[in-house]
């Protein structure tokens, strides 16, 4: 048997635009058949015109390419379109090719030649089904930040100039080794100011050895989570909590269990009534996400002891704890850890601006060769000329000061907002403690949902969060999250006075 498949486009002599021009001819001839070869392709053409397939006025392939394509005679292909036209399927003109008649003699079953059926989508995982349900991690939007974004740094006080000429340096001396790649871990130089910096100002004794390089904190979660959890698994979160942690030990395919949040962070006795045999633990115990508060020493020294004596590891995110805006930002979890339980993980998305997407996470000495063989055949974790520009940029001493120019601009902008709620929302929201980093939460005291307000200012131009959404068990928690990070006090109390005005719509 010989089957051929044309897929072909025809414009229309006149130009219409691909009226009915796609021509898709399936043709079989058998030679074992007791019909003869002409009446086979007489039929296998009148069937397509008749199903729609071959629309009023489509050109067909040639006579001589039909017949070299099936193999037969082309005087056969010729009998059979004599046959077709004299019936009056087809139109013949010498010196012009064969079309199917404008008009058919016979009614075709589909006018329109039949759209082939939209395929199926492939099936997509469960995990995958679940993470589209939840709200993302943290949105990326690609937009100018406004007030008042939550997680946005101030971006306005980035030395870029200083960071182009860095930048420029490091291009126009780029080694052979540099523009060839380099280390899966990460750049050497990299990852030695890393260890250097978070040695001294987050108690977080290491060596360049454990330091991984990473494209931020979700790529060090996922990372982690896949070299310590099997499917099924149960790895705690906080309640609320950064959402990015709850899609990370989901795209493990682990099970995130909600552990409640308080004034001392993490409640580490519910976490072991709930799942005392957890794998692991996501938690940011310097500045708890998005609630602000601080874990006590009480508590760190009891998950501790829960993660030695369950054989868990403890993911310390220690996004922007180094914003303490009044005093010395506070040792690490890391440093607390004598049992090699505690990975600690770092990023630059605050510190620096998060378009770098760099980050970096720093393994106790037990886990090192497992995630230096699980590296070992990956590419190198982010561009290394960026890499380089950023090894420099701390090795000079441009971060030390960068921290130290933005403690002051949270500070200040912290105390902005707090004086501009105080004018502007006072009876309706309660800001909540706020001694570190660039977001504060306010508790409602309207007989409204958070979310709610949240769309109202949202409509007004103002970009807050709802807590309800960073939670699992919403009832627990109900307030609007404020990033003050990246808006310029002027802005704050526009932002402030709009946020009144949508409150006020909701009272009336
Ligand atoms: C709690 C928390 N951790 C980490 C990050 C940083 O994520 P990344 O390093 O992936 O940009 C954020 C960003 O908003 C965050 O809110």
């Amino acid at each position: 048997m010989q089957s051929l498949w044309y897929g072909r486009q025809y414009q229309l002599a006149n130009n219409r635009p691909y009226q009915s021009a796609i021509v898709s001819l399936l043709l079989d001839v058998d030679r074992r058949a007791r019909a003869p070869l002409h009446e086979q392709i007489f039929d296998g053409v009148r069937a397509r015109i008749l199903a729609g397939e071959l629309a009023p006025n489509v050109r067909l392939p040639s006579s001589r390419r039909l017949a070299a394509d099936l193999g037969v005679a082309r005087t056969t292909v010729l009998q059979a379109f004599d046959a077709l036209a004299a019936e009056g399927y087809l139109v013949m003109r010498a010196a012009s090719a064969t079309r199917v008649a404008p008009e058919l003699p016979v009614e075709p079953l589909a006018r329109a030649p039949r759209r082939p059926q939209a395929p199926r989508p492939p099936r997509l995982s469960a995990v995958a089904r679940t993470l589209a349900a939840l709200p993302p991690g943290t949105p990326r939007l690609g937009t100018a930040p406004r007030a008042f974004r939550p997680g946005c740094p101030a971006l306005d006080r980035f030395p870029t100039a200083l960071w182009a000429r860095i930048s420029a340096r490091c291009h126009a001396r780029a080694s052979a080794a540099l523009l060839d790649g380099g280390d899966p871990r990460g750049l050497r130089a990299l990852r030695e100011a890393i260890a250097a910096h978070v040695s001294t100002s987050r108690g977080v004794r290491c060596t360049a050895d454990q330091v991984f390089v990473t494209a931020g904190t979700q790529v060090a979660f996922d990372e982690i989570l896949r070299l310590i959890v099997d499917a099924g698994d149960q790895v705690w979160v906080e309640d609320p909590g950064y959402l990015g942690a709850r899609h990370a030990v989901l795209g493990a395919r682990a099970l995130p269990v909600a552990v409640p949040v308080d004034e001392q962070g993490l409640d580490v006795v519910a976490g072991r009534g709930l799942a005392p045999r957890a794998r692991a633990v996501v938690l940011a115990p310097s500045h708890q996400y998005p609630l602000g508060v601080m874990m006590s020493l009480a508590r760190r020294l009891a998950l501790l002891r829960w993660a030695a004596a369950a054989r868990a590891v403890v993911i310390e995110d220690d996004y922007d704890s180094e914003f303490r805006h009044h005093g010395r930002p506070l040792t690490a979890l890391y440093g607390l850890d004598e049992a090699d339980r505690v990975v600690y993980v770092g990023t630059f998305s605050k510190s620096l601006f998060p378009g770098l997407r760099i980050g970096f996470f720093v393994a106790p000495p037990s886990l090192v060769d497992a995630f230096a063989g699980a590296r070992a055949s990956l590419p190198p974790p982010a561009a290394t000329l960026d890499q380089s520009t950023l090894a420099t940029f701390i090795a000079d001493g441009h971060f030390a000061s960068h921290l130290r120019r933005m403690r002051v601009t949270y500070r200040e902008r912290g105390e902005a907002l707090r004086a501009a709620l105080a004018a502007d929302c006072a009876g309706a929201l309660v800001p909540l403690p706020c001694d570190t980093g660039m977001q504060l939460v306010a508790r409602l005291a309207i007989a409204a949902s958070d979310t709610a307000v949240a769309a109202r200012a949202a409509a007004l131009g103002v970009e807050v969060g709802a807590l309800s959404t960073y939670a699992a068990a919403r009832k627990r928690a109900s307030g609007i999250v404020f990033g003050f990070g990246g808006v310029r006090p002027a802005q704050i109390r526009n932002g402030t006075r709009l946020l009144a005005r949508a409150i006020a719509t909701m009272r009336s």
